[in-house]
């Protein structure tokens, strides 16, 4: 019999190609809002518990501690109770209230860090406890090796088996770990598709995503190849990624969060680009083959934004805006 961490992985992928805007570019999302706790960190709660065991790291009655403010902490809440770990998550004051209470069901504790500080705040708290309480297991999502290698060794190889003619991959930059893995692997095996980071401006904050040029660089990036892997980035205001989150939903039935609309939304830039380099432009709107088949990644369901009041009916761009200035009073990563 299966136990649900069998579950993690293998994710479903959708054609969202009605919202593309050429009919020569197909658009497919990979759905990891399908893993057991709803999200992509699933694959790396997995793969970071299972290295830190096999190196004889992590032995029943050591506790683990990790900061977080939402994916990582609640997919590693539900892997330690099935494996029998205590868990302490370190977790900025501002989030939303269902993430602390899927955490404390899971049977985590809670260590609170300054809400003004957000991610990298709990990051700095984590890292000075884990000094303090040396028999504590830090995973270090942004250092740890086990992030990238899940996806190079899991979502990588299932991306190309499910859409052997990709030609483009776009993905959030949190941790670096989806595109660093995924990326690393797909270069290997097909050095022709272009991979792309999907980043917010420099001060803006898209849950789960982090502009590099706020400073902080996570090794993991510096180690897996960082900027010469990617083929190039794109830049996606708060109120972008709440606008494609909602026609994802609408139009597609896809009922993803903030980072996967995000993602989508750096897809869709790809694919102007590419209508507009496309020196036969006019060819489009013939039968000529495919131009372009774009896959990205919705890293979680909408579930744990509802709250944030940002999945409204209305698509008018006021409305987005004004969601998206009520976002920034809260942090999501
Ligand atoms: C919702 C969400 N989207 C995207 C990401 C980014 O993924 P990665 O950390 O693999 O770069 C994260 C986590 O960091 C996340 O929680």
């Amino acid at each position: 019999m299966q136990s649900v961490l069998d579950l993690i992985g293998n994710t479903p992928m959708v054609d969202v190609s009605q919202l593309s805007p050429s009919p020569n570019i197909r658009i497919l999302a990979k759905l990891e809002n399908h893993n057991p706790t709803g999200s992509v960190k699933d694959r790396i709660a997995l793969a970071m518990v299972n290295a830190a065991e096999a190196t004889g790291e992590l032995v029943p009655g050591r506790i683990v501690i990790e900061p977080s403010s939402g994916n990582t902490g609640i997919a590693l809440a539900m892997i330690c109770a099935q494996r029998g770990y205590r868990l302490k998550i370190v977790l900025p004051e501002s989030v939303t209230e269902e993430r602390r209470q899927v955490l404390e069901a899971f049977g985590a504790e809670i260590i609170p860090s300054p809400g003004e500080e957000g991610s990298n705040g709990a990051v700095r708290l984590a890292q000075l406890l884990s000094e303090q309480n040396p028999s504590w297991v830090f995973l270090y999502q942004y250092g740890n090796e086990a992030n990238p290698l899940a996806h190079f060794e899991g979502t990588g190889p299932e991306i190309l088996a499910d859409v052997p003619d990709i030609t483009h991959f776009v993905a959030g930059l949190g941790t670096s770990g989806t595109l660093m893995g995924v990326g690393s692997y797909l270069k290997e095996q097909r050095p022709d598709i272009k991979l792309y980071a999907v980043e917010p401006p420099s001060g803006e904050t898209v849950e789960g995503l982090r502009s590099l040029d706020d400073g902080y660089v996570p090794p993991i990036f510096e180690k897996w190849g960082g900027v010469d892997l990617l083929d190039g980035k794109r830049i996606v205001r708060p109120a972008e990624s709440i606008y494609w989150a909602r026609r994802l939903m609408v139009e597609t039935g896809v009922f993803a969060g903030l980072s996967a609309g995000a993602a989508l939304a750096g897809a869709i830039k790809v694919a102007e680009r590419l209508v507009e380099d496309d020196s036969a432009a006019a060819s489009l709107q013939s039968d000529r083959a495919g131009l372009a088949t774009i896959v990205f990644l919705v890293s979680d369901g909408a579930w744990k934004y509802l709250s944030a009041g940002v999945y409204g009916r209305e698509l008018g761009h006021d409305d987005v805006a004004e969601a998206a200035e009520k976002l920034d009073q809260l942090i999501y990563f």
